[in-house]
């Protein structure tokens, strides 16, 4: 793996002004909406060739990192690197066909009123990716490359089931030849049974495409099994990452502890997934100091008072915790 990322952003911040704040309009105040912090300032590296997984509760702005990184939506401020490359804010033709994106719900991002060729062929010709009369031989080898037959061409979307609506997307994002993939959460609308079939998929692209693959999940078990690293996402911040097996035997962040062990048993079963005690923080108004302080057991005073940055633990391991040096050993928290 080359020593350039495939993707970098840093301090990655996105706001939203939502509604308009009732409290302040009846207290009289200029500033009628409320700012939604999403992103709080991500760092974060995808390197070449690898699955990297983010996980992180409900609203902790995976989705919103996703949407920002294939350029759907503008962050706040922050920018954005492919290969090293700063990505200047126009959109170009290229740097879209570069980075693609596989949704939970493969249905509502396919187009219905297309059939399977008629998808594949605007892209294939669009991006100029093979000659016109290459179109229909790139279509078959795209399709079997994803596990679908020649047959599926002159389907609609709606023929299909929701593992192989996966696959056809899958093909979608392909066929425009990119170097990454972004799968927000791509399993977890589908049967147990067709899951591991689709991450058996996304490995093998991994592998023989040399595809590097941001895979958002909520399954620790499915990220355990499926990616070389994990960053573990908190309230719009990264707040540990490192490599997968690090991370699952020595965690060095109190919110990632909290996440491992809220699963009942660390199995394949890809249905087990996590929910910790305690409501995150609201995003509308974020706690001062460590965000995680109001849930986390070993809080100090510092903690309250001081927002710790990521910082090195070891070598590819990072945590952004005061104390990750003092936690008790994770076998003995994990017995407790
Ligand atoms: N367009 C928007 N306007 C206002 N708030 C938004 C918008 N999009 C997202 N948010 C808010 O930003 C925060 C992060 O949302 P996001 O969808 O990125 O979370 P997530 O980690 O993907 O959650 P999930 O696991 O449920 O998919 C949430 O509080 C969400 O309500
Ligand atoms: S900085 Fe303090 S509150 Fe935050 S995770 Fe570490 S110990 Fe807990
Ligand atoms: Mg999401």
């Amino acid at each position: 793996m080359s020593d350039v990322p495939a993707l970098k952003v840093s301090a990655i911040v996105k706001t939203y002004h939502v509604g308009t704040a009732l409290t302040n309009i009846f207290k009289g105040r200029k500033n009628r909406h409320t700012t939604l912090t999403a992103l709080a300032g991500v760092d974060l590296e995808l390197r070449r060739g690898e699955i990297l997984a983010l996980v992180g509760e409900s609203g902790s702005g995976k989705s919103t990192l996703a949407k920002i990184l294939v350029r759907s939506i503008r962050p706040t401020s922050g920018e954005l690197f492919y290969g090293g490359r700063l990505v200047p804010a126009k959109r170009t033709k290229d740097a879209t066909r570069r980075i693609q994106i596989v949704f939970q719900d493969p249905y509502s991002s396919l187009n219905p009123r297309l059939t399977v060729k008629a998808m594949l062929a605007e892209l294939l010709i669009l991006h100029k990716i093979v000659p016109r009369r290459e179109v229909r031989a790139e279509s078959i080898r795209l399709l079997n490359r994803v596990g679908l037959e020649e047959s599926a061409l002159d389907a609609y979307p709606s023929q299909f089931s929701g593992g192989q609506r996966q696959r056809l997307a899958i093909a979608r994002a392909l066929a425009v030849r990119p170097d990454i993939l972004i799968a927000d959460e791509p399993v977890s609308a589908l049967d147990v049974s067709v899951q591991a079939t689709i991450l058996e998929l996304l490995t093998s692209l991994q592998r023989e495409l040399g595809l590097s693959i941001l895979f958002i999940g909520h399954n620790l078990a499915v990220v355990q099994h499926l990616s070389q690293r994990v960053a573990v996402m908190y309230l719009g911040r990264i707040v540990e990452v490192a490599n997968t097996e690090d991370l699952f035997a020595n965690p060095r962040h109190p919110y990632t502890r909290a996440l491992i062990e809220s699963v009942p048993r660390m199995t394949e079963r890809v249905e087990d997934e996590f929910v910790i005690k305690g409501e995150p923080p609201s995003p509308l108004n974020l706690p001062q100091g460590c965000r995680f302080h109001p849930r986390c057991p070993y809080a100090v005073d510092a903690c309250r008072t001081t927002d710790p940055p990521l910082m090195h633990v070891e070598d590819w391991h990072e945590s952004a915790c005061l104390r990750f040096e003092e936690l008790p050993a994770f076998s003995s928290v994990r017995a407790r």
